[in-house]
């Protein structure tokens, strides 16, 4: 490698759905893969297993831990698969070698690494995540060979295979895929160099040796052929440029290498996450938002479909992990604030006529919000005529420090017209949300909203909340969750939903997960802000659908036609969820317990 002297930069990279995508999500998916591999011209990409037991709740199960590494000295940045930097990765170390062909690694486990040395023409698509329940390391290591050399290179290779004396028709395959390349690299296609390498683990030699027989019929399957080479402790530690040479070379063009593509991971498995249920795989759904690209978590589904279910299994279960993970929660019909002492939270029943102390001024002076995020709240709130909305800017930017609170400023409005509209924020029941001292908000707190009848001051009421509940608590801890049911209520107020959203942004820095439940996902899909957090969010569970909801969720999340089927019929509780990358179908399972504790039927 021409700069072998730099450190190699490891990434780790998020694996994706691959099997149940459409087509058309699978030629992107490869696409990213080569050019990933085109744009690195060397390096090595790595998936690792681990084995791990699992129990929740008298659940028991083994799981496939898999994760995704590219190494490389080349990158500046990484802009695929949601690549992350990371320090090192994780791996056994070697302790010693058992026997030529067999390494013990400290973790105890005896493992062997096979070459491939023989490629067939044809491969399916994404064949390697068929053994990922077999090997424990799938390794490509890969390097782009320079135009100059590569056409000789490819040349050489043919005539060695040329007169070698058998002509099997493996033989004769293989000259003519030579050949072809020989034509793509002279068309300008990129040569690479690879070799593919697959780690073996097991307790005892004797059974390394039959996984070994295993794994080479299997791949005999595909007309792959894989051996252990005596160097097993180089080729553990990816050391390539002098002790590979004695492994036989395989050359391909960058087109070429999408059947080996394997950053595939159709589990959710998330490291630290929270047990949710079971996939349709019948393994484990493990959830952690936190290790998403972002922060958004939506809950779809028409009514009874099990979304208050999924939100409560999902904050219960999370603070039984994370035992002082502060919650705030808007809940218009007060239903979580009945189980709040499960989410270890304060439930705040509001009162029409009880004053909250939620005033738009003292949070503008706070610096909470900005003057024209209280503008626009205003307006829309009481139906400033887009005209006097100038003004309102003005006043609020000249008169929100001078005056005390929002009765003063609204005295001070000289303009008849603007004064008549903005009346309506001292006429109650409005007056009582801004009078008075906010809520102490010192831990966990859920807002319930069901004895607040008119919609628009529900609205009013959820917002200025999620405001204050932001600065006030949120942002104090590393990790937090802001939820809000029945969200589609606040969809067609787009100052709030802009709030919510703006809300949402800032606070990934400061880890607050916020969680969006909401039936009529066709609403929510017509609004435009409501459309950027569908299509935003990293995590999405879709319930049941009703046909209109079907066909919104289906062109957001690129759905095929029997994933949208699938929505229209499933039973409580089952749903699809999307995860970053991930796409799984999920049965989110209550405990009987949580049964009956979270259902509404109970009153
Ligand atoms: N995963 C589940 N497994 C078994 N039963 C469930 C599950 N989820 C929900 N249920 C049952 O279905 C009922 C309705 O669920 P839930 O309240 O979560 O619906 P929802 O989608 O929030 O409806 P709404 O839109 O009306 O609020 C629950 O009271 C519970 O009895
Ligand atoms: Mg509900």
């Amino acid at each position: 490698m021409s700069s072998a002297k730099e450190p190699l930069k490891w990434f780790k990279l998020e694996g994706s759905s691959f099997t149940i995508l459409s087509a058309e999500d699978r030629d992107r998916v490869l696409g990213e893969f080569t050019s990933m591999i085109a744009s690195l011209k060397q390096g090595i990409i790595l998936m690792r297993r681990e084995r791990a037991r699992f129990s929740y709740m008298g659940y028991e199960a083994c799981v496939n831990m898999i994760d995704f590494h590219v190494a490389t000295r080349n990158a500046e940045s990484m802009p695929y698969f949601s690549a992350r930097p990371v320090e090192v990765v994780l791996r056994p170390k070697v302790r010693r070698l058992a026997n030529l062909l067999t390494l013990e690694l400290e973790n105890k486990l005896y493992a062997r690494v096979l070459a491939t040395y023989r490629f067939p023409a044809y491969l399916p698509e994404g064949f390697l995540y068929s053994l990922f329940n077999e090997v424990a390391e799938i390794v490509l290591i890969f390097k782009t060979v320079e135009r100059s050399k590569a056409v000789q290179m490819v040349e050489r290779v043919r005539k060695r295979r040329m007169t070698s004396g058998e002509v099997s028709v493996e033989l004769q395959e293989q000259v003519a895929v030579l050949e072809g390349l020989v034509k793509s690299v002279l068309a300008g296609a990129d040569l690479l160099e690879l070799y593919l390498l697959l780690t073996i683990t097991a307790g005892s030699i004797k059974e390394l040796n039959s996984l070994e027989k295993h794994v080479k019929m299997l791949l005999k399957g595909f007309g792959l052929e894989v051996e252990a080479p005596p160097i097993q402790r180089d080729l553990y530690d990816f050391r390539t440029c002098s002790t590979l040479m004695c492994l036989e070379k395989t050359y391909t063009d960058t087109q070429s290498l999408k059947p080996l593509y394997f950053l595939v991971d159709e589990e959710l498995h998330d490291e630290g996450g929270v047990f949710l249920g079971l996939s349709g795989a019948g393994s484990p759904v493990i959830l952690n938002p936190w290790t998403k690209p972002n922060l958004n978590l939506v809950i779809l589904g028409v009514t009874g479909s099990g979304k208050s279910m999924t939100a409560k299994v999902f904050l219960k279960r999370l603070r039984e992990l994370i035992k002082d993970i502060p919650y705030v929660g808007v809940d218009p019909e007060s239903e979580y604030i009945r189980s709040s002492r499960f989410f270890a939270s304060t439930p705040v029943e509001i009162e029409e006529r009880g004053e909250l102390g939620l005033d738009p001024i003292k949070m503008l002076q706070l610096g909470f919000l900005s003057v024209s995020q209280v503008a626009d709240m205003l307006s829309e709130i009481y139906v400033i005529p887009e005209q006097l909305q100038g003004l309102l800017r003005r006043e609020l930017s000249l008169k929100g420090d001078r005056v005390d609170d929002v009765e003063e400023f609204v005295a001070s409005v000289q303009d008849q017209q603007l004064y008549r509209y903005l009346q309506g924020a001292l006429a109650e029941p409005d007056i009582y949300v801004y009078r008075g001292e906010p809520p102490a908000l010192t831990g966990s707190a859920i807002f319930g909203l069901k004895n607040v009848r008119s919609k628009r001051l529900k609205i009013l009421i959820s917002a200025l909340i999620a405001t204050y509940a932001y600065n006030r608590l949120l942002t104090k801890s590393q990790r937090s969750v802001f939820f809000v049911d029945e969200a589609w209520l606040f969809m067609n107020t787009s100052s709030i939903v802009g709030l919510f959203e703006n809300i949402a942004r800032r606070g990934r820095k400061y880890g607050v997960v916020f969680m969006y439940v909401s039936q009529r996902a066709e609403d929510l899909a017509k609004s435009p802000h409501g459309r950027t957090i569908l299509e935003q969010s990293a995590t999405v569970f879709i319930l049941r659908q009703e046909p209109e909801g079907r066909d919104a969720v289906k062109s957001i999340y690129k759905l095929s036609e029997a994933e949208a089927d699938f929505l229209v019929n499933v039973p409580i509780g089952t749903g699809i969820l999307k995860a970053g990358r991930k796409r799984i179908t999920i049965h989110v399972m209550p405990t009987e317990d949580e049964l009956r504790l979270f259902s509404t039927s109970i009153t």
